[in-house]
């Protein structure tokens, strides 16, 4: 809007992310605890990674902001809106998620699985849904794949269709929560690069990872949770170079 120069980038879309603030969030699974007063800030546009040794809660974070699974106290702010005071539909759209496996429609070719939410939650036409989905689908680079069932696609040819479905919803923050895990390594890659280049665009994201390279590279703040509780959090450099915790120390001397 400031910047009356933008014929150069006029065909690459850019995102209004979102600020997310968690305050004091503690999640349970009936009487068992497993987050503690989590509190953290993503400032609009910027790309928080989340680490941790599996089982330390990093899910169950991230099912709490979109209310997968409903905080026990504390709250989350989206852009000034307390996210457990929205519908949690509303919360959703506004919320994008995408998780280790894919999730998409067994049935429906990549076009339709973009297109169906367009018509279901946003009410669009068959035209225009189309017209939108495909969009999508060119912009995580599947312009030749719409046609093909998940089936037919590789797991990262998948992921970036859920990547697209997701964005489809015109999200003010995307999750991702070990988008990349489920993929052959040589299919990490380009699904790490199209994630990096979403945040590049001005999307909120916040990214459970095993890709310390990732982390390190592409993070604007690190966190690092262990037993439901975040006990690091800062740049990438303050993490991987100079970790203060015993914990962060084990925990990076076992993964890097
Ligand atoms: N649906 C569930 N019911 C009960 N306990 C769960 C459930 N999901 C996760 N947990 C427990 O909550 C803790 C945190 O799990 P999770 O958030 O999945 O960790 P992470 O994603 O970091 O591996 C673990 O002890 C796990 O066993
Ligand atoms: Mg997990």
């Amino acid at each position: 809007m400031s910047n009356s120069t933008n014929t150069a980038s006029a065909d690459v879309e850019t995102f209004r992310g979102s600020s997310l603030e968690l305050k004091n969030l503690s999640m349970a699974y009936g009487d068992i605890e497993v987050l503690r007063n989590v509190s953290f800030t993503i400032a609009p546009g910027t790309t928080t990674c989340i680490i941790g040794p599996s089982g330390s809660g990093k899910s169950t974070l991230l099912r709490g902001i979109n209310r997968l699974h409903e905080p026990k106290s504390g709250d989350v702010i989206l852009d000034g809106d307390s996210a457990l005071g929205l519908k949690p539909d509303i919360l959703r759209r506004r919320i994008g998620m995408v998780f280790q496996h894919f999730n998409l429609f067994p049935d429906h070719i990549a076009l339709e699985n973009v297109a169906l939410s367009l018509r279901n939650v946003k009410g669009m036409s068959r035209a225009e849904s189309k017209e939108r989905a495909m969009r999508r689908l060119v912009e995580v680079g599947l312009a030749e794949r719409s046609e093909h069932r998940p089936r037919d696609l590789s797991g990262g040819q998948q992921q970036r269709v859920a990547i697209a479905r997701a964005l489809a919803m015109e999200p003010e923050v995307m999750l991702f929560d070990e988008a990349t895990s489920a993929l052959d390594p040589e299919l990490v890659k380009g699904v790490l690069t199209l994630m990096a280049g979403l945040g590049g665009r001005g999307m909120t994201m916040a990214v459970v990872t095993h890709e310390m390279g990732f982390a390190r590279k592409v993070a604007d703040q690190v966190i690092f949770m262990d037993e439901g509780e975040v006990v690091e959090a800062g740049s990438p450099e303050d993490l991987f170079d100079r970790p203060k915790s015993d914990r962060l120390q084990r925990f990076l001397s076992e993964v890097l």
